[in-house]
């Protein structure tokens, strides 16, 4: 494909196979956040080869290309995982090329489970009064193929007095057990960043005013919290617990949603870590090759300026190389960013006086000396 540029360490015959990353920058402030990623990644020494993919606005602004007819099969075939900035440009005003790039490989390539690690820093990045960073070090897993997000829906009567809209939530027995079940799952197996076990698994969901999709979420949570008898399974209603995310964010542990709640309470819960500019994720089938961004968007205010913060995105890149099994490299960046923000040797977003790249290049000096 002549939008893919391939770049990787010369090779030594002694080293493991790299891990073949895609890289997506994609918008606005990805194109500057995830260089820095890129970088950090490349200073911790990680085995891995970058390949770059051009789709964003502007190609598609370009050549009308959002996707290349073969482009989601290249990414499931060819890579290990896809690292990804943000989408969305104001000169395209549908956001139809964001839309089908960044839906398009959660749905297309199913990647199922949207994990949103919400961990506080340092104190001084929590609004929060009193709050620790002990206190907040939660999970949010969201639904990510289905919801109010699959487009199904339609309007009838447009333009006129009797215009009617609506918008299908679409949840499937299969889709809803899954990311249950990669919930109890995900508490099996992770500990918190303090070493002690995950726990609890709190399913969110507003069954009371939405019966049937809230019914088959409740049905499906006890039966396969059924299964776990070493995690405690609770229940909070979407509205309850944005009220308790800010009264005591202590109290969470692993939290499993559908697709939009999911995607509103991250906003809420990147609020208690630093805002925007500090949250990771992943998208992630279990098997596949997955994909990882930053959650904020393009940010096109501040695209362009060198001040974008970029921890989400180098966050997200010790995120993907966890997942990978590169533990040692992701543990080291993480390391790196918290020492960042302990120095304020960071954005202006978190109190610091650094450009993004600057900011980006001090991670990667403590990163190559770790
Ligand atoms: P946004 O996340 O781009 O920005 C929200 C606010 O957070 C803005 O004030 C922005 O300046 C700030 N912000 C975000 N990331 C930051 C960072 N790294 N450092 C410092 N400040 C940061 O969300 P918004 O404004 O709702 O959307 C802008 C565009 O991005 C839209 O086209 C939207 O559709 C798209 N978008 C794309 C996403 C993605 O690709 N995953 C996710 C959310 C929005
Ligand atoms: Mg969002």
């Amino acid at each position: 494909m002549s939008s893919q540029k391939t770049s990787s360490p010369k090779k030594d015959p002694q080293k493991p196979a790299l891990k073949k990353i895609a890289v997506i920058p994609g918008d606005g402030i990805g194109q500057e956040v995830i260089p820095q990623a890129v970088k950090v990644i490349e200073a911790s020494g990680a085995p891995v080869q970058f390949t770059d993919f051009d789709w964003g606005a502007d190609r598609y602004l370009r050549d009308g290309t959002s996707v290349p007819p073969d482009g989601f099969a290249t990414l499931a075939r060819d890579f290990d995982a896809i690292l990804v900035g943000a989408f969305g440009d104001p000169r395209v005003k549908t956001n139809i090329h964001a839309k089908e790039i960044l839906l398009g490989m959660r749905f297309k390539m199913d990647l199922y489970a949207n994990v949103r690690p919400v961990r506080l820093l340092d104190a001084a990045l929590c609004p929060l009064k009193g709050i620790e960073p002990k206190d907040i070090d939660f999970v949010v897993l969201r639904e990510n193929t289905e919801g109010v997000y699959t487009d199904a829906g339609g309007v009838f009567k447009q333009g006129t007095p009797d215009e009617i809209a609506t918008q299908e939530d679409i949840n499937t027995r299969k889709g809803v057990e899954r990311i249950i079940r990669y919930a109890f799952e995900y508490c099996k197996e992770h500990t918190k960043l303090d070493g002690s076990p995950r726990n609890k698994v709190l399913m969110c969901d507003k069954s009371n005013a939405m019966t049937h999709a809230g019914g088959l979420w409740q049905r499906v949570f006890k039966q396969v919290a059924s299964e776990y008898p070493n995690i405690s399974a609770q229940h909070m209603y979407v509205d309850a617990l944005c009220m308790q995310m800010v009264r005591d964010p202590r109290q969470f542990d692993v939290i499993v949603t559908n697709n939009m709640f999911g995607d509103i309470i991250t906003d809420l819960a990147a609020g208690l870590q630093g805002g925007l500019g500090m949250a990771a994720s992943g998208n992630i089938h279990p098997g596949r090759a997955s994909m990882f961004e930053p959650v904020h968007g393009s940010a096109p205010p501040i695209a362009g300026k060198n001040v974008a913060n970029p921890f989400g995105a180098i966050l997200t890149a010790a995120m993907m190389l966890a997942h990978l099994g590169m533990t040692k490299e992701a543990v080291r960046i993480e390391a790196a960013v918290l020492e960042a923000v302990r120095q304020r040797k960071t954005t202006v977003d978190i109190g610091g006086q650094l450009g993004t790249k600057e900011a980006g290049e001090w991670v990667c000096e403590k990163v190559s000396k770790g």
